[in-house]
């Protein structure tokens, strides 16, 4: 029978993701990450101007196994020393989503070790541990990747409320829609980030940061559209422009309000720390401008190392140790879900 588990003060997790287009493994014991593993489908899916789920889900397919037998190799393990097995089970593509749940529920039905279903978003909030394993709440969180943008308060280890989140695109999702109309390859925020290097801020485009019922919001789907604009406009009338400079007004103009809100809050709310997580914060001009602005106001930043910040399992075999201590297990009938609300 599955089920009558004796927990252990540290634990060793295995985490397992597969939302996107990296299959990853890793493992944590208790919150000390032991390795972390990543087989990416993204050179394949660049040929294609982005990741196409159905070619994903094969990648997945084809991946699972071997990426769980690496991270395995290089901690030295067997799965006989595995405690729990922690999976992201949403949000993402679900076919994606499908091929790691399955292989995870087989695993820790198999060894009769917890299950733990993960929110991939919650992953990305728990990669600020991989830097700083003794965070204790109440914190700002800033959560910036292709499917989310957020100023959340991190009240307790289990609950974060939503300051103010984008009303249409995420922050990630703009980058790589820039990219694109700059004629850049998929993933696109690295690549206008490798651009804007040899550009200027020297084009003013409207900010995302919106008021709205009386608290605030972000729309990045305006400042997209605004770039698009810039472009065709000057292609129309056959004018040249310089596309590092658009990349680095667009960069500017997408992360200035992401960094400026993240402290307001924080001083808001007398809170002293701020965390963040996902995709954009990999991007090195963001990171400058957190750190200088947390400098000048007193804060505390913790920032996960680049490799922590895009889709990878330490994330979720971090956020799995959290949900580990609070007892909260999945049963074997939890399903993936494309879509898991903030
Ligand atoms: O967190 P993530 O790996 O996947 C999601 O959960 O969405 O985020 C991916 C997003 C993509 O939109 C990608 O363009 C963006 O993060 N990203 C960056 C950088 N690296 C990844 N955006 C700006 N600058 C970067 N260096
Ligand atoms: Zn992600």
């Amino acid at each position: 029978m599955y089920g009558n588990f004796q927990t252990k003060n540290e634990p060793v997790i295995l985490g397992l993701e597969s939302s996107c287009d990296e299959t990853a493994a890793a493992i944590v014991r208790g919150r000390s990450l032991i390795c972390s593993e990543i087989i990416s489908s993204a050179t394949e899916q660049a040929k294609f101007g982005g990741v196409v789920p159905e070619i994903a889900s094969r990648a997945h397919t084809d991946a699972v196994d071997e990426v769980t037998r690496r991270a395995l190799s290089s901690a030295h393990m067997t799965v006989r020393d595995l405690d729990a097995v922690a999976v992201t089970y949403g949000a993402g593509l679900l076919g994606a989503l499908l091929v790691g749940l399955s292989f995870a529920k087989t695993l820790a039905y198999s060894l009769n070790v917890p299950l733990i279903a993960v929110n991939h978003i919650r992953g990305h909030m728990a990669a600020a541990y991989l830097t700083d394993p003794e965070i204790r709440p109440p914190y700002i969180t800033l959560l910036a990747s292709g499917g989310h943008t957020a100023i959340l308060h991190t009240k307790t280890e289990l609950d974060s409320a939503v300051l103010g989140g984008t009303c249409d695109d995420a922050a990630g999702e703009a980058f790589d829609k820039v990219a694109r109309t700059l004629g850049l390859e998929y993933p696109g925020g690295v690549n206008i980030e490798r651009l804007a290097r040899s550009g200027r801020p020297c084009i003013k485009f409207p900010s995302p940061l919106i008021r709205r019922d009386g608290g605030f919001a972000f729309s990045y789907s305006g400042l997209k559209t605004a770039v698009l604009n810039y472009v065709h406009n000057a292609e129309q009338r056959g004018e040249e422009i310089n596309l590092a400079d658009v990349a680095c007004s667009f960069q500017h103009a997408a992360v200035d309000p992401l960094a400026e809100q993240a402290v307001r809050c924080a001083k808001k709310l007398g809170v002293r720390t701020i965390v963040a997580g996902g995709g954009v914060v990999a991007n090195g001009y963001l990171r400058s401008q957190l750190s200088s602005l947390c400098n000048a106001n007193n804060l505390r930043l913790i920032l996960p190392e680049k490799k922590f910040c895009t889709d990878n399992a330490a994330m979720i075999a971090e956020e799995g140790y959290t949900q580990y201590r609070h007892g909260n297990f999945s049963s074997m009938d939890v399903n993936a879900r494309a879509q898991i609300p903030l």
